[in-house]
């Protein structure tokens, strides 16, 4: 059976580690060379941005364990940060001894936005659109007659006055189910082509014609509840909840709380060439949307004594077009995901924001972050020092032992150990 369980997979070789993960996405000879060779191109490079001068690659690596709605998952992370993708692993392994994460995601529906001024009457100005609705929705579906094809297109019309420093504004706002796709050139184009109408049938003036990151109408969540004993103790429970407490309280410890959350969310959105600030952006304006800042995800104990864990977000996220189809290593990594729609991508990055956030969580109430961040920390100084092959782990080891991380002390083992001065 396919299991996403793989006790010792962290001890392999990265070449192990992908023949591995092969097996389990039913990977080709060419779609493990994509990943072991970083197959993004310098010409594909130079047609996603300006000014290509490189590429900055970024380590790329699995999350194990992941049981999502009864199915396993195995999860590409791109990430340049020790521990994110241990801890996520760790996470999913006590949650799948407690029947996994349910995750659900609502329809995605993006919102577009068209500003419009100079209105004799904002309020009338609204009705007008509100009157035209249907017409509206028919213009915007014939720019896109595609995504109409493939049960997408836009769903509903929405108009607000905005008090704003420069007086009363219309913000005419047209709900667009995009599908599979993140949804920005599909919603850009749309607001572009609609302005004029807009503009006609108000007799104001249109500025702005754009998305709207803070994407209320395509929000994704998961729960867990997990037991005392997958979690290691009542105490351990307890002190999730307090310090959950002090995330809902306290907007200095909330930022943090969020960044744990965000840094699985963002690592799954980079492996599979998702645009991660639109994504965070989207994020932090929802955790502050009733005007103060709050956690993204939701812990309490139940009269049984088991703790459950919620998370929703607007997870904004594509499986087709942009980086997603250029870059050949997001396509490979979507692959090992295995997801049919964008729907079901969403879902698994907000049971990955859970997970990461229980296990942050865990470690801060426990033993501190800092162990698990150091034997990786441990392994790089290491390796400055002049270490190769073997040597790097034994030298790790010992400093991490003796608490003393440093490329001085390394250097020494280094000569120790070899015979030899390191240089
Ligand atoms: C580090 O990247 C993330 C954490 O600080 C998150 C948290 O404090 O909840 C460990």
């Amino acid at each position: 059976m396919r299991t996403s369980r793989m006790p010792g997979f962290y001890r392999l070789s990265p070449s192990e580690r992908l023949k591995a993960v092969a097996e389990f996405a039913g990977l080709s000879d060419e779609e493990v060379e994509v990943i072991r060779s970083c197959a993004l191109s310098i010409e594909d490079a130079n047609r996603m941005i300006e000014n290509v001068i490189g590429i900055l690659p970024l380590p790329l690596g699995v999350a194990t364990n992941f049981l999502i709605n009864g199915r396993d998952y195995l999860i590409p992370m791109a990430i340049e940060e020790p521990s994110v993708v241990a801890a996520a692993s760790n996470a999913a392994r006590m949650a799948r001894e407690c029947g996994g994460f349910k995750a659900w995601a609502t329809d995605p529906l993006m919102i577009g936005q068209i500003q419009v001024v100079k209105l004799e009457s904002t309020e009338q100005a609204r009705q007008i659109v509100l009157e035209h609705r249907d017409e509206i929705i028919n213009r915007v579906n014939e720019v896109h007659p595609r995504l109409v094809k493939r049960g997408g297109g836009a769903k509903d019309v929405r108009a607000r006055v905005v008090n704003t420093s420069h007086g009363d504004m219309l913000v005419v706002e047209v709900l667009i189910d995009c599908r599979d796709a993140m949804g920005a050139n599909i919603v850009n184009t749309a607001m572009e082509s609609l302005a004029p109408f807009i503009e006609r049938i108000t007799g104001g003036r249109v500025i702005l014609r754009i998305l709207s990151n803070l994407a209320t109408e395509r929000l994704a969540g998961a729960k867990v509840v997990l037991t005392e004993e997958a979690l290691g103790g009542r105490e351990v429970l307890e002190g999730i909840v307090l310090a959950y407490a002090l995330a809902e309280a306290d907007p200095y410890r909330c930022a943090t709380h969020n960044k744990g959350i965000m840094n699985g969310i963002v690592a799954v959105a980079l492996a599979t060439g998702n645009d991660t600030r639109a994504l965070e952006a989207g994020a932090h304006a929802y955790a502050a949307r009733d005007g103060r800042y709050r956690p993204l995800t939701h812990w309490e104990l139940t009269s049984e004594g088991k703790l459950v864990g919620t998370i929703e977000l607007p997870l904004a996220v594509g499986i087709v077009g942009g980086a997603t189809r250029v870059n050949p290593v997001a396509r490979v990594s979507l692959k090992i995901l295995g997801v049919e729609t964008a729907r079901e991508l969403s879902q698994i990055m907000a049971a990955v924001g859970l997970a990461q956030n229980l296990a942050a969580l865990r470690a801060l109430v426990t033993e501190g972050i800092q162990r698990g961040h150091m034997s990786l920390h441990a392994k790089n100084i290491a390796a400055t020092a002049g270490a190769r092959g073997e040597l790097i782990d034994i030298i790790a080891e010992i400093m991490v032992s003796e608490k003393n991380i440093g490329v001085e002390r390394a250097k020494e083992l280094l000569a120790k150990l070899t015979g030899k001065q390191a240089p």
